[in-house]
Protein backbone atom coordinates (compact mmCIF):
# COMPACT_ATOMS: atom_id res chain seq x y z
CA UNK A 1 0.00 0.00 0.00
CA UNK A 2 3.14 2.44 0.14
CA UNK A 3 1.84 2.90 -3.53
CA UNK A 4 -1.23 4.83 -2.46
CA UNK A 5 0.69 7.01 -0.03
CA UNK A 6 2.59 8.35 -2.56
CA UNK A 7 0.23 9.38 -4.33
CA UNK A 8 -1.67 10.94 -1.53
CA UNK A 9 1.52 13.17 -0.81
CA UNK A 10 1.75 13.85 -4.09
CA UNK A 11 -1.74 15.54 -4.60
CA UNK A 12 -0.98 17.53 -1.20
CA UNK A 13 1.96 18.45 -2.45
CA UNK A 14 0.36 19.71 -5.51
CA UNK A 15 -2.16 22.07 -3.47
CA UNK A 16 0.39 23.91 -1.58
CA UNK A 17 2.22 24.37 -4.84
CA UNK A 18 -1.12 25.44 -6.65
CA UNK A 19 -1.87 28.02 -4.03
CA UNK A 20 1.50 29.73 -3.75
CA UNK A 21 1.69 30.53 -7.18
CA UNK A 22 -2.10 31.68 -7.27
CA UNK A 23 -1.12 33.73 -4.06
CA UNK A 24 1.84 34.99 -6.32
CA UNK A 25 -0.19 35.85 -9.27
CA UNK A 26 -2.65 38.06 -7.19
CA UNK A 27 0.19 40.38 -6.12
CA UNK A 28 1.82 40.55 -9.66
CA UNK A 29 -1.53 41.35 -10.46
CA UNK A 30 -1.92 43.82 -7.88
CA UNK A 31 1.85 45.31 -8.66
CA UNK A 32 0.65 45.61 -12.63
CA UNK A 33 -2.70 47.27 -11.60
CA UNK A 34 -0.87 50.01 -9.49
CA UNK A 35 2.09 50.64 -12.22
CA UNK A 36 -0.57 51.18 -15.09
CA UNK A 37 -2.35 53.21 -13.18
CA UNK A 38 0.53 55.24 -12.39
CA UNK A 39 0.79 55.57 -16.35
CA UNK A 40 -2.39 56.61 -16.65
CA UNK A 41 -2.39 59.45 -14.11
CA UNK A 42 1.63 60.48 -15.65
CA UNK A 43 -0.20 60.18 -19.03
CA UNK A 44 -3.14 62.31 -17.76
CA UNK A 45 -0.58 64.85 -16.27
CA UNK A 46 1.35 65.14 -19.60
CA UNK A 47 -1.32 65.60 -21.59
CA UNK A 48 -3.59 68.45 -19.03
CA UNK A 49 -0.15 69.86 -18.44
CA UNK A 50 0.81 71.19 -21.60
CA UNK A 51 4.30 70.05 -21.76
CA UNK A 52 4.23 68.89 -25.06
CA UNK A 53 4.95 71.75 -27.50
CA UNK A 54 2.26 71.73 -30.56
CA UNK A 55 3.81 74.52 -32.67
CA UNK A 56 5.01 73.97 -36.44
CA UNK A 57 7.76 75.53 -35.25
CA UNK A 58 9.19 73.06 -32.87
CA UNK A 59 10.18 69.73 -34.76
CA UNK A 60 8.82 66.48 -32.79
CA UNK A 61 10.85 64.53 -30.76
CA UNK A 62 13.25 61.65 -32.56
CA UNK A 63 10.95 58.86 -30.59
CA UNK A 64 8.02 60.70 -32.09
CA UNK A 65 9.35 61.12 -35.65
CA UNK A 66 11.31 57.59 -35.71
CA UNK A 67 7.17 55.98 -34.33
CA UNK A 68 5.49 58.06 -37.06
CA UNK A 69 7.47 57.27 -39.74
CA UNK A 70 7.78 53.52 -38.91
CA UNK A 71 3.34 53.74 -38.84
CA UNK A 72 3.44 55.49 -41.75
CA UNK A 73 5.63 53.48 -44.03
CA UNK A 74 4.47 50.06 -42.82
CA UNK A 75 1.05 51.36 -43.60
CA UNK A 76 1.23 51.87 -47.05
CA UNK A 77 3.30 49.49 -47.62
CA UNK A 78 0.69 47.38 -46.87
CA UNK A 79 -2.07 48.81 -48.22
CA UNK A 80 -0.55 49.23 -51.40
CA UNK A 81 0.50 45.92 -51.88
CA UNK A 82 -0.96 43.89 -54.89
CA UNK A 83 -2.37 47.09 -56.84
CA UNK A 84 -1.79 46.98 -60.08
CA UNK A 85 0.20 49.61 -62.26
CA UNK A 86 -0.99 50.65 -66.10
CA UNK A 87 1.56 51.98 -68.43
CA UNK A 88 2.65 55.33 -66.75
CA UNK A 89 2.97 57.12 -70.62
CA UNK A 90 3.98 60.58 -71.64
CA UNK A 91 -0.38 61.46 -72.24
CA UNK A 92 -0.79 60.71 -68.20
CA UNK A 93 2.21 62.58 -67.65
CA UNK A 94 1.38 65.29 -69.50
CA UNK A 95 -2.06 66.24 -67.89
CA UNK A 96 -0.63 64.97 -64.24
CA UNK A 97 2.39 67.98 -64.36
CA UNK A 98 -1.01 70.47 -65.33
CA UNK A 99 -2.72 69.05 -62.51
CA UNK A 100 0.18 69.45 -60.10
CA UNK A 101 0.59 73.19 -60.90
CA UNK A 102 -2.95 73.83 -59.88
CA UNK A 103 -4.08 71.02 -57.35
CA UNK A 104 -0.30 70.20 -55.51
CA UNK A 105 2.82 72.94 -56.04
CA UNK A 106 0.50 75.27 -53.68
CA UNK A 107 1.92 72.99 -51.08
CA UNK A 108 4.98 70.71 -52.53
CA UNK A 109 6.50 73.75 -54.37
CA UNK A 110 8.53 73.58 -57.61
CA UNK A 111 10.05 69.91 -58.08
CA UNK A 112 14.06 70.68 -57.22
CA UNK A 113 13.06 73.47 -55.25
CA UNK A 114 11.18 72.14 -52.24
CA UNK A 115 8.16 74.26 -50.97
CA UNK A 116 7.41 77.68 -50.88
CA UNK A 117 8.54 79.85 -48.11
CA UNK A 118 4.88 79.69 -46.34
CA UNK A 119 4.86 75.61 -46.80
CA UNK A 120 8.33 75.15 -45.75
CA UNK A 121 7.10 75.98 -42.10
CA UNK A 122 4.73 73.20 -42.28
CA UNK A 123 5.34 70.23 -40.02
CA UNK A 124 5.43 67.65 -40.98
CA UNK A 125 6.81 69.06 -44.07
CA UNK A 126 5.95 68.68 -47.92
CA UNK A 127 8.61 66.69 -49.74
CA UNK A 128 9.98 67.99 -52.77
CA UNK A 129 8.65 65.37 -54.96
CA UNK A 130 11.35 65.29 -57.63
CA UNK A 131 12.75 62.94 -54.79
CA UNK A 132 9.56 60.47 -54.38
CA UNK A 133 10.63 57.71 -56.03
CA UNK A 134 13.10 57.47 -53.79
CA UNK A 135 11.26 56.54 -50.52
CA UNK A 136 8.46 54.98 -52.39
CA UNK A 137 7.22 53.24 -55.58
CA UNK A 138 4.47 53.11 -58.24
CA UNK A 139 1.61 51.41 -55.98
CA UNK A 140 3.09 53.22 -53.29
CA UNK A 141 2.94 56.91 -54.40
CA UNK A 142 -0.53 56.00 -56.57
CA UNK A 143 -1.97 54.76 -52.70
CA UNK A 144 -0.50 57.88 -51.13
CA UNK A 145 -1.87 60.53 -53.33
CA UNK A 146 -5.31 58.88 -53.86
CA UNK A 147 -5.81 58.46 -49.86
CA UNK A 148 -4.03 61.53 -48.67
CA UNK A 149 -1.89 61.33 -44.96
CA UNK A 150 -3.53 61.73 -41.92
CA UNK A 151 -2.16 64.26 -39.50
CA UNK A 152 0.04 65.70 -41.75
CA UNK A 153 -1.81 68.09 -44.27
CA UNK A 154 -1.50 65.59 -47.10
CA UNK A 155 -4.92 65.79 -48.43
CA UNK A 156 -6.85 62.94 -49.97
CA UNK A 157 -7.38 62.54 -54.03
CA UNK A 158 -11.07 64.78 -54.65
CA UNK A 159 -12.83 62.75 -57.19
CA UNK A 160 -13.69 60.06 -55.07
CA UNK A 161 -14.68 57.30 -57.38
CA UNK A 162 -11.80 58.69 -59.72
CA UNK A 163 -9.05 56.46 -59.37
CA UNK A 164 -7.72 56.41 -62.85
CA UNK A 165 -6.76 60.18 -62.55
CA UNK A 166 -4.53 59.38 -60.08
CA UNK A 167 -2.48 57.63 -62.19
CA UNK A 168 -1.45 60.98 -64.11
CA UNK A 169 0.45 62.02 -61.05
CA UNK A 170 2.23 58.94 -60.78
CA UNK A 171 3.49 58.80 -64.11
CA UNK A 172 3.95 62.55 -63.94
CA UNK A 173 6.74 61.73 -60.86
CA UNK A 174 7.94 59.06 -62.80
CA UNK A 175 8.75 61.40 -65.87
CA UNK A 176 9.94 63.64 -63.64
CA UNK A 177 12.14 61.18 -61.67
CA UNK A 178 13.65 60.06 -65.78
CA UNK A 179 14.09 63.53 -67.10
CA UNK A 180 15.02 65.40 -63.97
CA UNK A 181 13.44 68.45 -62.20
CA UNK A 182 14.49 70.70 -64.73
CA UNK A 183 11.90 69.47 -67.47
CA UNK A 184 9.16 70.87 -64.85
CA UNK A 185 8.78 74.54 -66.44
CA UNK A 186 7.98 76.77 -63.47
CA UNK A 187 5.51 79.40 -65.19
CA UNK A 188 2.32 77.82 -67.28
CA UNK A 189 2.91 77.58 -70.56
CA UNK A 190 3.05 80.69 -72.78
CA UNK A 191 0.50 80.48 -75.12
CA UNK A 192 -0.40 83.60 -76.91
CA UNK A 193 -4.34 84.12 -76.26
CA UNK A 194 -6.55 86.37 -78.45
CA UNK A 195 -8.35 89.25 -76.49
CA UNK A 196 -11.50 87.77 -76.54
CA UNK A 197 -12.00 87.42 -72.76
CA UNK A 198 -10.97 90.95 -72.22
CA UNK A 199 -14.19 92.11 -74.17
CA UNK A 200 -16.32 89.19 -72.44
CA UNK A 201 -15.24 91.62 -69.48
CA UNK A 202 -13.27 88.83 -67.37
CA UNK A 203 -9.90 89.52 -68.03
CA UNK A 204 -7.39 86.65 -69.93
CA UNK A 205 -6.84 84.92 -67.05
CA UNK A 206 -9.28 82.64 -66.64
CA UNK A 207 -8.94 81.40 -69.95
CA UNK A 208 -5.28 80.89 -70.04
CA UNK A 209 -5.71 78.56 -67.04
CA UNK A 210 -8.33 76.16 -69.72
CA UNK A 211 -6.32 76.80 -72.52
CA UNK A 212 -2.96 75.15 -70.87
CA UNK A 213 -5.07 72.09 -71.03
CA UNK A 214 -7.61 72.00 -73.23
CA UNK A 215 -5.58 74.29 -76.21
CA UNK A 216 -8.20 76.14 -78.96
CA UNK A 217 -8.46 76.58 -82.27
CA UNK A 218 -4.55 77.27 -82.35
CA UNK A 219 -3.29 74.48 -79.60
CA UNK A 220 -4.41 70.87 -79.24
CA UNK A 221 -4.82 69.44 -75.67
CA UNK A 222 -2.25 68.87 -73.89
CA UNK A 223 -2.98 65.37 -73.65
CA UNK A 224 -5.69 62.67 -75.49
CA UNK A 225 -7.59 62.47 -71.90
CA UNK A 226 -8.84 65.88 -72.02
CA UNK A 227 -11.36 66.98 -74.47
CA UNK A 228 -11.74 69.59 -76.83
CA UNK A 229 -14.18 72.15 -76.01
CA UNK A 230 -14.24 74.85 -79.49
CA UNK A 231 -17.22 74.38 -81.57
CA UNK A 232 -19.18 72.58 -78.10
CA UNK A 233 -22.91 74.46 -77.52
CA UNK A 234 -22.27 76.85 -75.49
CA UNK A 235 -25.44 75.05 -73.23
CA UNK A 236 -23.33 71.92 -73.10
CA UNK A 237 -20.03 73.45 -72.23
CA UNK A 238 -22.27 75.60 -69.21
CA UNK A 239 -23.76 72.57 -67.94
CA UNK A 240 -20.67 70.46 -67.84
CA UNK A 241 -19.27 73.20 -65.75
CA UNK A 242 -22.07 72.93 -63.38
CA UNK A 243 -22.16 69.52 -63.12
CA UNK A 244 -18.63 69.32 -61.73
CA UNK A 245 -19.03 72.55 -59.21
CA UNK A 246 -22.51 70.66 -58.10
CA UNK A 247 -20.66 67.16 -58.01
CA UNK A 248 -23.14 65.45 -60.25
CA UNK A 249 -20.49 64.65 -62.41
CA UNK A 250 -17.05 63.63 -60.67
CA UNK A 251 -13.51 64.78 -61.51
CA UNK A 252 -10.86 64.97 -59.26
CA UNK A 253 -9.17 67.27 -61.97
CA UNK A 254 -12.11 69.43 -63.36
CA UNK A 255 -14.22 69.48 -60.01
CA UNK A 256 -11.79 72.25 -57.59
CA UNK A 257 -11.33 74.32 -60.88
CA UNK A 258 -15.46 74.48 -61.44
CA UNK A 259 -15.81 75.21 -57.76
CA UNK A 260 -13.67 78.39 -58.33
CA UNK A 261 -15.90 79.78 -61.67
CA UNK A 262 -18.12 82.78 -60.98
CA UNK A 263 -21.01 82.27 -62.75
CA UNK A 264 -20.24 85.22 -65.64
CA UNK A 265 -16.86 82.83 -66.41
CA UNK A 266 -18.24 80.37 -66.94
CA UNK A 267 -20.79 81.95 -69.53
CA UNK A 268 -18.10 83.68 -70.94
CA UNK A 269 -15.73 81.03 -71.18
CA UNK A 270 -18.16 78.70 -72.81
CA UNK A 271 -19.22 81.20 -75.38
CA UNK A 272 -15.87 81.72 -76.10
CA UNK A 273 -15.28 77.94 -77.05
CA UNK A 274 -18.51 77.32 -78.56
CA UNK A 275 -17.49 80.12 -80.87
CA UNK A 276 -14.74 78.76 -82.16
CA UNK A 277 -14.18 76.56 -84.68
CA UNK A 278 -13.95 72.55 -84.57
CA UNK A 279 -10.76 72.06 -85.39
CA UNK A 280 -8.70 68.24 -84.69
CA UNK A 281 -9.05 65.10 -86.66
CA UNK A 282 -6.69 62.30 -85.87
CA UNK A 283 -6.22 60.10 -89.41
CA UNK A 284 -6.66 56.43 -87.85
CA UNK A 285 -4.90 53.23 -90.00
CA UNK A 286 -7.44 51.05 -88.72
CA UNK A 287 -9.65 51.05 -91.55
CA UNK A 288 -11.76 48.27 -90.71
CA UNK A 289 -12.27 49.71 -86.64
CA UNK A 290 -13.46 52.87 -88.66
CA UNK A 291 -15.70 51.35 -90.71
CA UNK A 292 -17.46 48.79 -88.46
CA UNK A 293 -17.47 51.96 -86.17
CA UNK A 294 -19.25 54.06 -88.77
CA UNK A 295 -21.63 51.40 -88.84
CA UNK A 296 -22.81 51.62 -85.07
CA UNK A 297 -22.45 55.80 -85.62
CA UNK A 298 -25.08 55.90 -88.15
CA UNK A 299 -27.24 52.55 -87.97
CA UNK A 300 -26.42 51.63 -84.51
CA UNK A 301 -26.99 47.50 -83.67
CA UNK A 302 -30.65 46.92 -83.42
CA UNK A 303 -29.78 43.06 -82.37
CA UNK A 304 -27.34 44.31 -79.87
CA UNK A 305 -30.12 46.43 -78.89
CA UNK A 306 -27.46 49.84 -79.71
CA UNK A 307 -29.03 52.93 -81.24
CA UNK A 308 -27.42 55.23 -83.73
CA UNK A 309 -25.45 57.58 -81.95
CA UNK A 310 -25.95 60.10 -84.49
CA UNK A 311 -29.64 60.00 -83.39
CA UNK A 312 -28.75 62.08 -80.93
CA UNK A 313 -24.76 63.21 -81.54
CA UNK A 314 -25.81 65.26 -84.57
CA UNK A 315 -25.00 69.05 -85.39
CA UNK A 316 -28.73 70.00 -85.36
CA UNK A 317 -30.33 67.90 -82.43
CA UNK A 318 -30.62 69.19 -79.03
CA UNK A 319 -27.61 71.74 -77.71
CA UNK A 320 -27.24 69.46 -74.80
CA UNK A 321 -25.62 66.37 -76.83
CA UNK A 322 -22.05 66.91 -77.23
CA UNK A 323 -20.30 66.40 -80.49
CA UNK A 324 -18.14 63.43 -80.58
CA UNK A 325 -16.43 64.05 -83.86
CA UNK A 326 -13.13 65.00 -83.71
CA UNK A 327 -12.49 63.92 -79.80
CA UNK A 328 -9.96 61.62 -79.29
CA UNK A 329 -10.27 57.70 -79.16
CA UNK A 330 -8.80 57.98 -75.52
CA UNK A 331 -10.95 60.76 -73.97
CA UNK A 332 -14.48 58.95 -75.71
CA UNK A 333 -13.65 55.79 -74.31
CA UNK A 334 -12.49 56.43 -71.04
CA UNK A 335 -15.86 58.27 -70.47
CA UNK A 336 -17.77 55.81 -72.33
CA UNK A 337 -16.03 53.46 -69.14
CA UNK A 338 -17.30 55.64 -66.61
CA UNK A 339 -20.51 55.11 -67.15
CA UNK A 340 -19.75 51.46 -67.02
CA UNK A 341 -18.14 51.98 -64.41
CA UNK A 342 -21.71 53.37 -62.40
CA UNK A 343 -19.99 57.11 -62.84
CA UNK A 344 -21.42 60.24 -64.89
CA UNK A 345 -24.39 58.89 -64.58
CA UNK A 346 -26.23 61.67 -61.76
CA UNK A 347 -27.37 64.07 -64.08
CA UNK A 348 -30.60 63.26 -66.25
CA UNK A 349 -28.23 63.92 -69.61
CA UNK A 350 -26.02 61.21 -67.87
CA UNK A 351 -29.20 58.97 -67.30
CA UNK A 352 -29.37 58.97 -71.06
CA UNK A 353 -26.17 57.83 -72.21
CA UNK A 354 -25.78 55.38 -69.51
CA UNK A 355 -28.29 53.39 -71.03
CA UNK A 356 -26.28 53.35 -74.17
CA UNK A 357 -22.89 53.51 -73.14
CA UNK A 358 -23.82 49.87 -70.38
CA UNK A 359 -24.82 47.90 -73.61
CA UNK A 360 -21.31 48.68 -75.61
CA UNK A 361 -18.91 45.64 -75.25
CA UNK A 362 -14.74 46.88 -75.62
CA UNK A 363 -14.61 45.60 -79.26
CA UNK A 364 -17.80 48.08 -79.74
CA UNK A 365 -16.13 50.95 -77.83
CA UNK A 366 -12.67 50.34 -79.80
CA UNK A 367 -14.49 50.58 -83.01
CA UNK A 368 -17.22 53.34 -82.12
CA UNK A 369 -14.36 55.73 -81.02
CA UNK A 370 -11.75 54.98 -83.48
CA UNK A 371 -14.66 56.32 -86.12
CA UNK A 372 -14.91 59.30 -84.18
CA UNK A 373 -11.84 60.10 -83.47
CA UNK A 374 -11.23 60.14 -87.20
CA UNK A 375 -14.18 62.59 -88.49
CA UNK A 376 -13.39 65.75 -89.69
CA UNK A 377 -15.50 68.26 -86.76
CA UNK A 378 -16.20 70.85 -89.04
CA UNK A 379 -18.00 68.49 -91.67
CA UNK A 380 -21.94 69.19 -91.90
CA UNK A 381 -23.68 65.80 -91.02
CA UNK A 382 -25.02 66.47 -94.90
CA UNK A 383 -21.93 66.99 -96.67
CA UNK A 384 -20.42 63.78 -98.37
CA UNK A 385 -17.73 62.09 -95.52
CA UNK A 386 -14.39 62.65 -96.21
CA UNK A 387 -12.22 59.73 -97.49
CA UNK A 388 -10.09 57.41 -94.56
CA UNK A 389 -6.52 57.58 -96.58
C1 LIG B 1 -2.19 71.16 -48.22
C2 LIG B 1 -0.86 70.75 -48.58
C3 LIG B 1 -0.68 69.62 -49.57
C4 LIG B 1 -1.24 69.47 -50.82
C5 LIG B 1 -2.22 70.40 -51.53
C6 LIG B 1 -0.67 68.27 -51.37
N1 LIG B 1 0.20 67.68 -50.47
FE1 LIG B 1 1.28 65.98 -50.75
N2 LIG B 1 2.00 66.09 -48.87
C7 LIG B 1 1.77 67.11 -48.01
C8 LIG B 1 2.52 66.87 -46.78
C9 LIG B 1 2.54 67.78 -45.56
C10 LIG B 1 3.21 65.66 -46.96
C11 LIG B 1 4.18 64.98 -45.97
C12 LIG B 1 3.52 63.86 -45.25
C13 LIG B 1 4.48 63.13 -44.33
O1 LIG B 1 5.61 63.57 -44.13
O2 LIG B 1 4.08 62.08 -43.83
C14 LIG B 1 2.85 65.19 -48.30
C15 LIG B 1 3.33 64.01 -48.83
C16 LIG B 1 3.14 63.63 -50.15
C17 LIG B 1 3.75 62.47 -50.76
C18 LIG B 1 4.73 61.50 -50.10
C19 LIG B 1 6.11 61.85 -50.64
C20 LIG B 1 7.30 61.52 -49.79
O3 LIG B 1 8.39 61.41 -50.37
O4 LIG B 1 7.14 61.39 -48.57
C21 LIG B 1 3.33 62.45 -52.07
C22 LIG B 1 3.70 61.44 -53.15
C23 LIG B 1 2.45 63.58 -52.26
N3 LIG B 1 2.36 64.27 -51.07
C24 LIG B 1 1.85 63.91 -53.46
C25 LIG B 1 0.97 64.98 -53.63
C26 LIG B 1 0.28 65.26 -54.86
C27 LIG B 1 0.47 64.51 -56.17
C28 LIG B 1 -0.53 66.33 -54.62
C29 LIG B 1 -1.53 66.97 -55.58
C30 LIG B 1 -2.54 66.11 -56.11
C31 LIG B 1 -0.33 66.72 -53.23
N4 LIG B 1 0.58 65.88 -52.66
C32 LIG B 1 -0.97 67.79 -52.62
C33 LIG B 1 0.97 68.22 -48.22
C34 LIG B 1 0.21 68.47 -49.36
C1 LIG C 1 -5.32 70.48 -65.40
C2 LIG C 1 -5.97 70.38 -66.69
C3 LIG C 1 -7.29 71.09 -66.90
C4 LIG C 1 -7.54 72.44 -66.76
C5 LIG C 1 -6.59 73.52 -66.25
C6 LIG C 1 -8.92 72.63 -67.18
N1 LIG C 1 -9.48 71.44 -67.53
FE1 LIG C 1 -11.40 71.12 -68.12
N2 LIG C 1 -11.06 69.11 -68.23
C7 LIG C 1 -9.88 68.49 -67.95
C8 LIG C 1 -10.07 67.05 -68.00
C9 LIG C 1 -9.01 66.00 -67.73
C10 LIG C 1 -11.43 66.83 -68.34
C11 LIG C 1 -12.16 65.49 -68.43
C12 LIG C 1 -12.64 65.18 -67.01
C13 LIG C 1 -13.58 64.01 -66.89
O1 LIG C 1 -13.13 62.87 -66.97
O2 LIG C 1 -14.78 64.24 -66.67
C14 LIG C 1 -12.03 68.15 -68.50
C15 LIG C 1 -13.35 68.36 -68.86
C16 LIG C 1 -13.91 69.61 -69.08
C17 LIG C 1 -15.25 69.84 -69.62
C18 LIG C 1 -16.21 68.78 -70.10
C19 LIG C 1 -16.10 68.64 -71.62
C20 LIG C 1 -16.94 67.56 -72.23
O3 LIG C 1 -16.77 67.29 -73.42
O4 LIG C 1 -17.76 66.97 -71.52
C21 LIG C 1 -15.44 71.21 -69.65
C22 LIG C 1 -16.66 71.94 -70.12
C23 LIG C 1 -14.21 71.81 -69.13
N3 LIG C 1 -13.30 70.84 -68.80
C24 LIG C 1 -14.01 73.18 -69.01
C25 LIG C 1 -12.85 73.78 -68.53
C26 LIG C 1 -12.69 75.21 -68.39
C27 LIG C 1 -13.73 76.26 -68.76
C28 LIG C 1 -11.44 75.42 -67.88
C29 LIG C 1 -10.78 76.74 -67.50
C30 LIG C 1 -11.45 77.51 -66.50
C31 LIG C 1 -10.84 74.09 -67.70
N4 LIG C 1 -11.72 73.13 -68.11
C32 LIG C 1 -9.55 73.88 -67.20
C33 LIG C 1 -8.66 69.12 -67.65
C34 LIG C 1 -8.52 70.46 -67.39
C1 LIG D 1 -30.66 58.95 -76.75
C2 LIG D 1 -29.63 59.89 -77.09
C3 LIG D 1 -28.19 59.37 -77.17
C4 LIG D 1 -27.73 58.35 -77.96
C5 LIG D 1 -28.49 57.43 -78.88
C6 LIG D 1 -26.29 58.31 -77.75
N1 LIG D 1 -25.93 59.28 -76.86
FE1 LIG D 1 -24.03 59.68 -76.21
N2 LIG D 1 -24.73 61.20 -75.03
C7 LIG D 1 -26.05 61.56 -74.91
C8 LIG D 1 -26.16 62.62 -73.94
C9 LIG D 1 -27.43 63.29 -73.48
C10 LIG D 1 -24.84 62.91 -73.50
C11 LIG D 1 -24.41 63.95 -72.46
C12 LIG D 1 -24.29 63.28 -71.12
C13 LIG D 1 -23.81 64.18 -70.02
O1 LIG D 1 -23.93 65.39 -70.14
O2 LIG D 1 -23.29 63.65 -69.02
C14 LIG D 1 -23.98 62.00 -74.22
C15 LIG D 1 -22.58 61.98 -74.08
C16 LIG D 1 -21.75 61.10 -74.73
C17 LIG D 1 -20.31 61.07 -74.56
C18 LIG D 1 -19.45 62.01 -73.72
C19 LIG D 1 -18.92 63.13 -74.60
C20 LIG D 1 -18.15 64.19 -73.88
O3 LIG D 1 -17.79 65.20 -74.51
O4 LIG D 1 -17.88 64.05 -72.68
C21 LIG D 1 -19.84 60.03 -75.33
C22 LIG D 1 -18.40 59.57 -75.48
C23 LIG D 1 -20.99 59.44 -76.00
N3 LIG D 1 -22.12 60.11 -75.60
C24 LIG D 1 -20.91 58.39 -76.90
C25 LIG D 1 -22.02 57.84 -77.55
C26 LIG D 1 -21.92 56.73 -78.46
C27 LIG D 1 -20.61 56.04 -78.86
C28 LIG D 1 -23.19 56.44 -78.87
C29 LIG D 1 -23.64 55.35 -79.82
C30 LIG D 1 -23.24 54.00 -79.48
C31 LIG D 1 -24.08 57.38 -78.21
N4 LIG D 1 -23.32 58.20 -77.42
C32 LIG D 1 -25.45 57.41 -78.36
C33 LIG D 1 -27.11 61.01 -75.58
C34 LIG D 1 -27.06 59.94 -76.49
Amino acid sequence: MAEDKTVEDKTAEDKTVRSRLSAYLRRLGRAMLVVVGAMIVGAAVFIVSGIYNVAARSEHWGITNWLLTVVRDRSIAMAAYGTSVPDLTDDLAGLGAEHYRGGCASCHGVPGRGPGPINRNMLPLPPDLAHAYEDYNSKELFWIIYNGLKFTGMPAWSGYRRKDEVWTLVAFLDRLRRTGPDSYIDSEPSRVLPPELEVAGVGTQPLENCVRCHGNAQYPPISDLVPRLTGQSEAYLIRAIKNYSDGTRESGIMEPIAYKMRAEETVALARYYSSLPLTGTRVSKDHAAVARGRRIATEGLPQAGIPACSACHHEANNPQFPKLAGQSATYLSGQLRLWQNGLRDQSAYGAIMAVVANRLNDAQIRDVTAYYASQSPARHHHEPEAPIP
